[in-house]
């Protein structure tokens, strides 16, 4: 890597939202060609292709340039640390981050690395993730707005206890009243944002092909905050009504101890609902 990771506003880490600027953009294995080379050896179940109305689950390699400039199209990769060359290059992020003036601890845990390349003008639906998140434009330019839940949430603590019970398949609503809501964050290649889990957000790519990273962590914080909410919802389900996550910290300590007992609920409501 040329240059550090550079963060102006070191204080924000882990709750705040906050740019930075990266010089990964630069590094080979970000090129459209070598990440094409990459979705083909990646597991089949970690690389997902979506055009619009339909949704394809394979398509072949030489022609996802043209798809994406012909068609509406998204790729995803996931766990790109699968492959030995990018967990080097996921290994020198982390490195890089822990010796950051951020002062991420080494207590963070299930590092994972995405990429996502989008048409442009694609827009990435409204959404949240639980791990916390350092996004890094690598070509093309985008717009990503974020709600900054830690002000104003837009959505409710219902939603995230819906999201957690079902993360994969969960689909965040959204209302065009929301747009008020989200703060706008520019990125270009060489830019990055950092997402703190659950904040809810969505992304309008620009005129260009788009691709970035995204690395992603859980922590205890992360681990917390899941294991509140499914308790909560295990309680709601048994008929309890209790505080919201944040309203008691000895509840809310209480909740995350006896978590593995009270999931059994969002897991038996989940396959009764098959
Ligand atoms: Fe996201």
């Amino acid at each position: 890597m040329n240059k550090k990771l550079f963060f102006k506003q070191l204080n924000l880490y882990p709750t705040q939202l906050f740019k930075f600027i990266h010089s990964i953009e630069s590094n080979d294995l970000l090129l459209l060609n070598e990440i094409i080379k990459a979705a083909a050896e990646l597991p089949t179940n970690f690389v997902e292709y979506y055009t619009f109305p339909f949704q394809i689950s394979k398509l072949p390699c030489q022609d996802i340039k043209q798809i994406l400039i012909s068609k509406k199209a998204w790729i995803i990769l996931r766990h790109l640390e699968y492959i030995p060359r990018y967990n080097i290059l996921m290994s020198q992020l982390l490195n890089e981050l822990k010796l950051s003036e951020l002062k991420i601890s080494n207590k963070f845990f299930n590092p994972a690395s995405f990429i996502f390349i989008s048409s442009p003008n694609f827009i990435t639906p409204f959404h949240i993730d639980p791990e916390h998140n350092f996004l890094f434009q690598i070509t093309g330019k985008k717009e990503v707005l974020v709600n900054d839940a830690s002000v104003s949430p837009l959505i409710t603590s219902s939603e995230i206890e819906d999201f957690y019970a079902d993360e994969f398949g969960y689909s965040l609503s959204f209302s065009p009243d929301y747009l008020a809501g989200l703060t706008p964050i520019k990125l270009d290649a060489g830019e990055g944002v950092y997402i703190p889990f659950t904040f809810p957000h969505m992304v309008f790519n620009g005129n260009d092909i788009s691709i970035s990273y995204s690395l992603t962590f859980r922590t205890k914080m992360s681990e917390h905050h899941r294991r509140v909410h499914l308790a909560n919802r295990a309680l709601g389900l048994l008929g309890l009504r209790t505080k919201k996550y944040g309203e008691s910290q000895f509840r809310d300590s209480l909740k995350s101890q006896l978590f593995p007992l009270l999931n059994f609920v969002n897991v038996r409501k989940k396959y009764s609902d098959f």
